[in-house]
């Protein structure tokens, strides 16, 4: 009786747990569906917001240290323009976004694009190199999410991430997400590195571009 009762538990913590992964998923395509068709469009943005962008994208590119020849996987691709310019260079790259409307504009210009919640990801291959900017501030369980990562990440690949940080620029983050019913995390970079060593990552660093943000670089742990 006992027993059964504390089944009876464990599964209704489970449900509770995948409704509350599939509730956010569904927040997250319903406020970046719409959005899709203007999504990074320079004349839409506006100054201050490509200014952010544009200085994101620099601390991105200079972590980027490829060679030429790496395989890579855009998760939480939006529109895909990074994954476009990565295409330009010559890379195979695959995109990955929960937002249907979003990878149908990113489809247009990467080897494979694929709709996925980041926390079901199974693709079936690797990739020397994964970028995830801001789509992991929108998970309720980061840890699981990068640990889905991990998985994707060939022998001696990175990873890098960018997500919004703890502090008075990632709480304006917060809470203007949370005007449109988005709940998004903030990560502190002790947090970062301790879900990082969690899911198999060494921390190579990292970097600060604005107030409420950061973009850590992440290698697969080595096996001795
Ligand atoms: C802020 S946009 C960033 C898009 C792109 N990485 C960029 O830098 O322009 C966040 C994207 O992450 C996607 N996303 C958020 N949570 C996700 C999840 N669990 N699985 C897959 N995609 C997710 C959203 O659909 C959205 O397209």
């Amino acid at each position: 009786m006992e027993n059964g009762n504390k089944t009876h538990f464990v599964d209704e913590a489970r449900i509770t747990e995948r409704s509350m992964k599939r509730s956010q998923t569904d927040e997250v395509r319903k406020h970046y569906g719409p959005w899709a068709p203007t999504y990074g469009r320079p004349e839409d943005d506006g100054p201050l917001m490509a200014m952010v962008r544009a200085r994101e994208d620099r601390i991105i590119d200079e972590s980027l240290a490829l060679d030429g020849t790496e395989s890579i996987l855009d998760a939480g691709c939006g529109t895909g323009a990074r994954a476009h310019a990565l295409k330009d260079r010559g890379h195979v790259v695959w995109a990955v976004d929960c937002t249907p409307e979003m990878v149908a504009i990113a489809e247009v210009h990467v080897d494979r694009a694929v709709v996925a919640d980041l926390h079901e990801l199974d693709l079936g291959r690797t990739f020397d190199l994964i970028l995830c900017i801001g789509a992991m501030e929108f998970s309720h369980e980061p840890g699981a999410l990068l640990k889905r990562l991990r998985a994707h990440v060939a022998p001696h690949g990175r990873l890098i991430v960018l997500v919004p940080r703890t502090g008075p620029g990632g709480w304006l983050y917060r809470f203007i997400k949370a005007k449109h019913g988005l709940d998004a995390h903030l990560f502190g970079t002790g947090e970062m590195r301790r879900l990082a060593r969690e899911a198999g990552f060494d921390w190579e660093g990292h970097r600060t571009p604005f107030i409420h943000n950061f973009v850590a670089v992440l290698r697969t742990t080595a096996v001795s």
